[in-house]
């Protein structure tokens, strides 16, 4: 079925309004292979005919179904090692020996927002694991969010195929953290038990204030507009500790989301610490 200048109008207002996403005319092939199965499957006669019966909003199934197509969940194990690194021997460490000095020596919350399949919250849970030899003692929270109702169902059963393990996973990590099963592997429960998955459109309210200490927000606000990615960080830094780090992709800076956060540079890599106004409490600080 072929694309009009009316329909692919449609499809990225729609798209814009759902997700935040900018799509232009470039993009049809993308469209065309993406959406064309889905509207030949819901009997739509056009493109127009399915954005009209998505923005209807009577079928969420078809809705999922159309976020799930139009969204791009690329995404590997340890995606950037500089980012890997500066969290590893940089963030981590500082992390640790600041909630050292409160009531809550071994708390730690980590936000993977837009986590996709769930490599990026994974990675971070092993890499956790490998820092801290006696884990299962501390409280470690990793929430790992995703517009995606299909990449958070594969995110959470937590099983892989062969070359998506070979897209970063060391043979030494493989062998501690997961598990064959069927013609894939399985992540043990060890790693499994840190991380929570929930579906999260970053375009709705955040929620809770004050409660991470590290946030990853990786190629996804990339795909918003500046005003769109603007009022996203914002929110994010209230969802953060007054001392906390924000990662972001490697090829996003934020010069251009204002005065939230402030760069930091470890080695090749750089992460943001959030500049709030009024003091957010973090951990209660022991008297
Ligand atoms: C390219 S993947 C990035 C995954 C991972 N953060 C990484 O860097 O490897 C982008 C993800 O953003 C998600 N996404 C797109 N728009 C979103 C939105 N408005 N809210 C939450 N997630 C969104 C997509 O579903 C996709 O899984």
């Amino acid at each position: 079925m072929s694309l009009t200048i009316g329909d692919i109008d449609a499809v990225c207002n729609l798209v814009n309004d759902l997700c935040g996403i900018c799509l232009d005319s470039s993009k049809s092939y993308l469209i065309e292979s993406r959406l064309g199965q889905i509207v030949e499957k819901h009997g739509c006669k056009d493109y127009a005919e399915l954005v009209k019966k998505v923005r209807l909003g009577v079928d969420s199934q078809l809705t999922n179904q159309f976020v799930d197509a139009i969204t791009t969940n690329e995404t590997l194990f340890f995606r950037d090692k500089y980012l890997f690194e500066a969290f590893q021997y940089k963030a981590l460490p500082e992390l640790i020996d600041a909630r050292g000095k409160t009531a809550f020596p071994t708390r730690v919350r980590i936000w993977s927002a837009a986590c996709s399949t769930g490599q990026e919250p994974y990675s971070l849970a092993m890499t956790i694991a490998e820092m801290i030899p006696d884990v299962h003692r501390w409280d470690i929270q990793i929430t790992a969010t995703d517009i995606s109702d299909a990449a958070i169902s594969k995110a959470s059963r937590g099983v892989y195929a062969k070359h998506e393990i070979e897209r970063g996973v060391s043979q030494e990590r493989l062998k501690r953290f997961f598990y064959p099963e069927g013609d894939g592997w399985r992540i043990r429960d060890e790693i499994r038990g840190m991380v929570s998955f929930n579906r999260k459109n970053l375009l709705e309210p955040l929620g809770q204030t004050a409660r991470y200490d590290m946030v990853f927000c990786r190629n996804v606000a990339i795909y918003f507009t500046r005003e769109v990615r603007q009022d996203l960080f914002r929110r994010i830094a209230q969802t953060m500790v007054s001392d906390g780090y924000l990662f972001v992709g490697a090829q996003e800076f934020l010069a251009d989301v204002g005065p939230n956060f402030t760069p930091h540079q470890h080695c090749r890599s750089s992460f943001y610490r959030p500049n709030l106004t009024a003091p957010v409490p973090h951990a209660l600080v022991r008297s």
